[in-house]
């Protein structure tokens, strides 16, 4: 199979281009297409993984189903076959890697649960001991275990600009005193119950980050939730405090931009198939380590597409 890389809708209207996904307005839902581009270092690469986007749809998936008792979602249908009959004419490209959602209003608030101290965490806390402003004991090394999971919301910024964290008063200040309350509860809520289902799966959930809309119905949990382009997952084995972690996703890919020592500026190069290889076979252990299910993309997929 070949990587989708842009999906082409025809006369669809479409809302935008994420660095993976592509959004289209389908009457009063939305469509959320999955491609297979893969961002590493901010940049979309010139190549993509074929099935990536099959992979972490289907991951979204399993979780909307599993975390369904503890917060209501923006899921509509994933099935092609139930979406309108305007799309029909494209369900190869849709096949596997589309949800039809319930457009809801975005709270502007990205709602991150940390159970680990890396990343943008790791960085301020070796600067001030504190994380989004939360003072945390002395002496956590990068990939440490934090005492209890963090709520460390953050802003959405514009494509292509860097999330910052904010303070949870800053929340407050967002999407008033009971949005903010609340964002954190589930946010918290959620976090638990998906790192308990991945350590049980011998895949520690370092962190994660939930966007969350509001609808007629109230508060409902939208985007993508819990795969490896929202989440860092490490492998439980592996796990050793005191420097960055593996990827359990992109390693291979990072390790290849370091070797040729791309300067990180566009354009962004493309991958060897070695490199796309061994990724694509990463995202299909995601998957069926998460879900304990094998995914076959050949008979998800079905096409061949440049
Ligand atoms: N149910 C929903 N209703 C309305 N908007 C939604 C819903 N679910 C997700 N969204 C929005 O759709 C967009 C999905 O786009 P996507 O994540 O691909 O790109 P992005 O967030 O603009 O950029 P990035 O590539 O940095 O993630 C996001 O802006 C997200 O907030
Ligand atoms: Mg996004």
């Amino acid at each position: 199979m070949t990587a989708l890389l842009n999906t082409n809708l025809g006369a669809m209207p479409l809302l935008g281009r994420g660095k993976v996904r592509d959004l289209y307005a389908v009457g009063d839902a939305l469509l959320l297409v999955a491609s297979d581009r893969i961002s590493a270092f901010d940049h979309v690469l010139a190549t993509g993984i074929p099935g990536k986007g099959i992979i972490l749809t289907q991951i979204s998936l399993f979780w909307f189903d599993l975390l369904s008792e503890l917060v209501p979602n923006h899921l509509i249908t994933a099935e092609v076959s139930e979406f309108p009959v305007s799309l029909q004419p494209y369900a190869d490209q849709l096949e596997g890697r589309s949800m039809l959602v319930k457009r809801a209003r975005m709270l502007p608030v990205e709602c991150v649960a940390r159970g680990y101290l890396t990343g943008s965490g790791w960085k301020e806390y070796r600067a001030s001991g504190t994380v989004c402003g939360i003072p945390l004991p002395t002496g956590l090394l990068d990939g440490s275990r934090l005492p209890e999971p963090l709520y460390t919301p953050s802003t959405k910024g514009e494509a292509g600009t860097h999330d910052e964290n904010i303070s949870y008063a800053a929340t407050e200040a967002a999407v008033g005193a009971a949005d903010a309350a609340e964002l954190k509860r589930l946010t918290l809520a959620i976090y638990q119950r998906a790192a308990e289902h991945a350590e049980s799966r011998g895949l520690i959930l370092a962190d994660t980050k939930f966007e969350f809309g509001r609808t007629a119905e109230g508060i409902i949990l939208a985007d993508e939730v819990l795969t490896p382009d929202s989440s860092r997952f490490w492998e439980a084995t592996a796990w050793k405090p005191g420097g960055a972690q593996p990827s359990f996703d992109k390693q291979f890919v990072r390790d290849y931009l370091e070797s040729i020592h791309w300067n990180k500026q566009k354009p962004a190069p493309g991958l060897p198939d070695e490199v796309l290889e061994r990724t694509q076979a990463k995202y299909l252990e995601a998957f069926r380590r998460l879900t304990g299910r094998e995914l076959n993309l050949q008979g998800v997929d079905g096409t061949h597409r440049t």
